[in-house]
């Protein structure tokens, strides 16, 4: 896997034939936070269902990196351990090509009253600032300073709990600040926090080792901070990714003779599956399955009005790959991104390809449809969109190249095994 990577993929020319089931691997945005777990554990803990992509190789390399120890005990398992000293450094060039590096600092300062990091880096969707951070352990007592290209947080004493208003709902500051506050003394609540199912899921395993957290998934969450945990030989096990859910179910809307996706917590897509039935998609929802089948014959879908918004609102991650489905239903469709101002430059590659986007402004978009696409050379700049492009070559006309495999592999695993198997001509070339 690498930048010289591309993806081939033979279009269906807008036919619907693939068939079959495809399950959801564990979720990156659940994994690369657990990722943070060791610096909270007295201990070893260990990491269940991991997907194999690229951003858990890089948060694995900046783990060893800090003289962690972490161990493959089987094909999606992961021990992590302690070797000796812990660094507080966070390696440079590793922490600055992921943006989910800046979720090790709340841990990583709570346990060593120190962290060292650069501004992260990450997918091209905007500005990114860690404002929100640096004030959120400013308030639990943290000084800040910026030595060389390095931000560097201290707390000679520790962490100590505090109330914290999170200006933005954001995902990672909520969670960075919710773990590291397991290790500060007294009180943490965080106003205005995320409300992301993966927040839930992390609490709840920190909680069965000994954390008190309180109110995960809801907007005010309260952290009673203690000692090092003990997972008691506890295993976290990644729950489902549901953007992967989400992307799958939309290619299934827009290619599927029959489609199920297992393995996934249908409600938490809840808004992909409300716009896609609005749009006239015939889809079954099951406890942990979504099922989609071709439509009669004939049948036009109806675009539909997309706003992005935070859980549980449309995810700004699957907006990429519902601006490909509403380049194929009937009349315009808005799509409106709240979250980042940055998030749709790819669709200039979708109207190379046939499609009718016009961009009012960096946040808000109208799709025309339908347009059949014609098959292209595309490189999409983020994880989501560079899917969205894979979805776009599915459902075109003819050959298209997705250059940059790079990033849809740091989001997916498998994809080209994983589509192939529903009858999806894609293959993995290297130039
Ligand atoms: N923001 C600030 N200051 C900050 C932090 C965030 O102004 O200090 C702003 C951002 O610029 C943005 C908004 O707050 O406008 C929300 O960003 P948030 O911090 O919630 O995003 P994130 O935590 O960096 C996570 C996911 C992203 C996903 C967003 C939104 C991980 C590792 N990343 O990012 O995932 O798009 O939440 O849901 O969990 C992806 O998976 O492809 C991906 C980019």
């Amino acid at each position: 896997m690498s930048h010289t990577e591309s993806f081939k993929i033979k279009g269906l020319g807008g036919k619907r034939t693939l068939e079959g089931t495809i399950s959801v691997n564990g979720a990156k945005n659940a994994v690369l936070q657990a990722f943070a777990f060791p610096f909270l554990f007295k201990s070893g803990v260990t990491l269940e269902n991991v997907p194999h992509i690229e951003d858990t190789d890089r948060m694995t390399e900046i783990l060893e990196g800090m003289g962690m120890g972490v161990q493959k005990t089987s094909a999606k398992s992961f021990e992590f351990k302690a070797k000796g000293t812990l660094s507080p450094e966070l390696p440079y060039e590793l922490a600055r090509r992921l943006r989910a590096s800046i979720v090790l600092i709340g841990p990583v300062l709570s346990r060593l009253h120190e962290v060292r990091f650069p501004h992260p880096g990450g997918c091209v969707i905007g500005n990114r600032p860690i404002d929100i951070f640096l004030d959120a352990f400013a308030k639990l007592g943290a000084t800040l300073s910026e030595e060389g290209d390095y931000y560097v947080l201290r707390a000679p004493q520790g962490l100590i709990g505090a109330p914290v208003y999170l200006r933005v709902p954001s995902v990672t500051a909520t969670q960075t600040l919710m773990m590291g506050a397991v290790l500060a003394k007294g009180t943490t609540t965080i106003k205005n926090a995320a409300l992301e199912p993966e927040t839930i899921a992390l609490a709840d395993f920190l909680n069965s080792c000994g954390a008190k957290i309180k109110g995960a998934g809801t907007p005010t969450i309260t952290i009673e901070g203690g000692d090092l945990l003990d997972s008691g030989g506890k295993a976290f096990n990644v729950p489902p990714d549901r953007l992967e859910a989400g992307s799958f179910l939309i290619l299934g809307a827009l290619a599927a003779k029959d489609l199920t996706i297992t393995g996934c917590i249908p409600e938490h897509i809840d808004p992909v599956i409300e716009a896609l039935r609005s749009a006239g998609v015939p889809l079954e929802v099951g406890d942990s399955w979504v099922r989609v089948k071709s439509p009669a014959e004939g049948t036009l879908y109806r675009g539909v009005e997309i706003k992005t918004h935070e859980y549980p609102g449309f995810p700004t991650d699957l907006q990429a790959p519902m601006v490909v489905f509403l380049t194929q239903t009937e009349g315009e469709s808005l799509v409106f991104e709240t979250i980042f101002e940055g998030r749709l430059g790819y669709t200039e590659g979708l109207n190379k390809m046939g499609a009718s986007i016009k961009m009012w402004d960096s946040h808000r978009a109208t799709v025309h449809g339908p347009t059949p696409l014609k098959g292209k050379e595309l490189e999409g700049p983020d994880i989501r969109a560079g899917l969205a492009y894979v979805i776009a070559g599915i459902i075109a006309t003819g050959e298209s190249t997705i250059r940059n495999a790079y990033y849809v592999d740091r989001g997916y695993e498998d994809i080209e095994g994983r589509l192939g198997k529903l009858g999806v001509s894609i293959e993995r070339v290297t130039e």
